[in-house]
């Protein structure tokens, strides 16, 4: 299925807040941890797809967590159970196991907490999961059985520490940091954690979504690479980032 849309009936689609829904489509999917899904939306006026990490994938289907950020994500969530989307994937390399006996820290800013639920579901390692968010927190309850220990910090003070979520991480706590969220967080991440080995999941703007625009390339430190094709996920430390990020 990796390289052709094929068109998937809604399960459900459950709103978190104001600006976050839960997705569920039917049918046989597969992927890893990190991957993720172009979604397109029938009978709309959109012509390019949008990229969703794979938030949960089980024997009923997958599950998509979003953000309404604009207009595809605004109809997306118009979207009612028995409709249909077009999906393709998985497509990427997902994030880069380590052995089981490591320890792992998430770091997840805001809508950047999608792709951990399915990896802590699927990692045998022992992770907690550091979360941040501007306002009122969402989808944790989701992590509660899988992770060991979960830290949150708001900017606003509404739950946990006040502040960044990075600015409470241990750094030296872990052999591995997976980071997903605002390039402005991973920036300021990649410049506290030396050399403690790390993977961050970057967002771009897609059209293809299979390597051949090349509109989704980003900077390296071996080169330009795309996003869609070698990443999203990339070692930390290998990650150039602009300077307005
Ligand atoms: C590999 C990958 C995985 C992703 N996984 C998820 C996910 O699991 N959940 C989720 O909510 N979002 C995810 N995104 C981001 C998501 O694809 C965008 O939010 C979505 O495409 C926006 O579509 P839109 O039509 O609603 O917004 P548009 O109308 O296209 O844009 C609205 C605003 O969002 C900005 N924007 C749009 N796309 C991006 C982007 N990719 N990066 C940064 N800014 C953008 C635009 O510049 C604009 O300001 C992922 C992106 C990538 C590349
Ligand atoms: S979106 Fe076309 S190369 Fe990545």
């Amino acid at each position: 299925m990796a390289n052709t849309y094929v068109k998937a009936s809604i399960l459900f689609q459950e709103k978190q807040n104001d600006q976050v829904y839960l997705i569920k489509l039917k049918g046989k999917f597969t992927g890893k941890p990190g991957q993720f899904y172009m979604v397109k939306l029938p009978d709309s006026d959109l012509y390019l797809p949008r990229p969703l990490s794979i938030c949960d994938l089980d024997k009923e289907g997958i599950t998509f967590l979003y953000q309404r950020v604009g207009k595809g994500t605004s109809r997306m969530a118009s979207y009612k159970k028995g409709d249909f989307l077009e999906v393709m994937g998985p497509l990427g390399q997902g994030f880069f196991p380590i052995s089981a006996d490591k320890k792992i820290a998430l770091v997840g800013g805001g809508i950047g907490i999608a792709p951990f639920l399915f990896l802590a579901k699927q990692w045998k390692n022992s992770i907690d999961l550091y979360a941040g968010f501007k306002g009122e927190p969402y989808f944790l309850e989701y992590f509660k059985n899988n992770v060991d220990k979960i830290t949150i910090a708001t900017e606003d003070g509404s739950a946990g520490y006040k502040g960044y979520i990075i600015d409470v991480l241990e750094y030296n706590e872990y052999d591995l940091i997976l980071c997903c969220g605002p390039n402005m967080m991973m920036k300021n991440l990649q410049k506290r954690i030396g050399d403690v080995p790390a993977q961050f999941s970057l967002e771009s703007r897609m059209a293809c979504g299979i390597g051949a625009c090349l509109g989704c390339s980003v900077k390296t430190a071996k080169g330009m690479k795309r996003v869609c094709h070698e990443g999203p996920v990339f070692l930390g430390q290998e990650v150039i980032f602009d300077d307005e990020d």
